[in-house]
């Protein structure tokens, strides 16, 4: 099987190369080949510098960290709840996820990923229908349904499909619906409004899910963190879901988007980061000491809010117009107790009980002194002091 990759960011579509599967043997598994085209290494676009260095050979990640997928590649993949959401439609064709390669899981993203790389020929597995708008009124309807498909009870096969197109190929454990939002906050038919991600809680989360993210959604930004618009959708069924504004879309255009998760091969799935490596690589990226602090306010601001799940897909970079890289805005920011109550990015070595100290020492392995973090971490920590009476308040 053979799949192009297009890059589709900021209006313009190049050919970036080939995708290569061959079909996994009774002792082996199946080899996923990649080569760059001639004319995409000249654009000088490096779409994945690390892990897959513009340059002309055949290129293959003999490690296999993503079932041979290299991580740019990977980032394009739903993970969690799009899996799960796949692994029922193809079900009702009589397939499986797990019988899927991951080319052919890559073709089902097609053009409708996250970020800019776009993967064809595609097959239509589900039909979209692109002008049907959700009205607010059924976002409890698709968020019960959403819990019904976690706790695999049965579902009705007309909402399975809305689901399914309504979460395009959004990446994450939690669902979500992809929707366009108009300025007022109504749900608007694509075309309309900007994009933005609507966030349903997990089978094991509280009803008040989407307000605590939203809550702390407005500290970060009091905090001085790139936290992109949000609004708490109104629910009866719930204290509101959180919805937020897309980064990997702007005016109209895709973004090229590359998790940490990605760059380096770090698994999501396992403690594999440190901020002190996540530092360094901002620092390589983006050569720019101005988002190195942005990466040192974010560690600050996870650390001292208590949201431990930071694992590496929960970090993001943008390629922009000028092929500069950056941090992309902040996301997925609300406590959560992580693996044994421990951060998952350790700080100075550690994953529990971590000081302003941990925290200056993270930050002094990149050249940004301890003033700096002394002024985040009280920055960070005033912020999150208004959530906490905004709570006591509610309470
Ligand atoms: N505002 C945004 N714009 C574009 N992409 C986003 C935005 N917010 C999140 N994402 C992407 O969507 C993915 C899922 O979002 P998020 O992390 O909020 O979901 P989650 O289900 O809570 O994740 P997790 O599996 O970490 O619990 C992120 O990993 C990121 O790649
Ligand atoms: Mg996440």
């Amino acid at each position: 099987m053979n799949l192009d990759v297009h890059l589709h960011s900021h209006g313009e579509r190049r050919y970036v190369g080939k995708l290569a599967a061959q079909a996994p043997q009774s002792s082996q598994r199946g080899r996923i080949l990649f080569q760059y085209a001639p004319e995409f290494i000249d654009s000088g676009i490096s779409i994945s510098p690390f892990k897959l260095p513009l340059s002309p050979e055949v290129k293959e990640d003999s490690k296999r960290t993503f079932d041979g997928l290299f991580g740019v590649f990977n980032d394009s993949l739903p993970d969690g709840w799009g899996l799960l959401l796949l692994d029922r439609a193809l079900r009702k064709k009589g397939s499986s996820m797990q019988a899927c390669l991951p080319l052919q899981r890559l073709a089902m993203v097609g053009t409708h990923g996250m970020g800019a790389l776009e993967y064809t020929p595609a097959p239509e597995i589900i039909e979209v229908k692109a002008d049907e708008a959700v009205s607010v009124a059924e976002l409890d309807a698709l968020a019960e349904e959403s819990l019904r498909v976690l706790r695999d009870a049965p579902v009705d096969a007309g909402q399975l499909d809305r689901l399914i197109q309504l979460n395009g190929s959004s990446a994450g454990a939690r669902p979500k619906i992809l929707v366009n939002v108009s300025e007022e906050y109504r749900i608007v038919p694509q075309g309309a409004g900007e994009p933005w991600i609507i966030k349903f809680r997990s089978a094991h989360e509280a009803p008040d899910t989407g307000l605590v993210e939203y809550a702390y959604s407005i500290a970060a930004r009091e905090a001085g963190l790139d936290m992109p618009e949000t609004h708490l959708f109104p629910s009866e069924a719930t204290a509101g879901y959180f919805g937020v504004k897309r980064f990997d879309r702007v005016q109209g255009t895709k973004v090229h988007v590359h998790t940490a998760c990605g760059l380096l091969h770090a698994s999501h799935r396992e403690p594999s980061l440190t901020y002190e490596s996540l530092l360094r690589l901002t620092l390589l990226l983006t050569k720019d000491m101005r988002e190195v602090q942005k990466m040192v306010r974010l560690m600050v601001f996870n650390v001292r809010s208590g949201n431990k799940d930071d694992h590496s897909k929960n970090f993001s970079f943008l390629l922009d117009k000028d092929n500069q890289w950056r941090m992309a805005p902040v996301y997925d920011l609300t406590p959560s107790e992580g693996i044994n109550g421990e951060q998952t990015c350790m700080v100075n070595n550690k994953g529990l009980n971590i000081t302003e100290k941990d925290l200056q020492a993270a930050a002094a392995t990149v050249d940004v002194n301890a003033r700096t973090v002394i002024e985040m971490i009280q920055q960070v920590d005033e912020a999150l002091a208004n959530v906490e009476k905004q709570d006591s308040l509610a309470s």
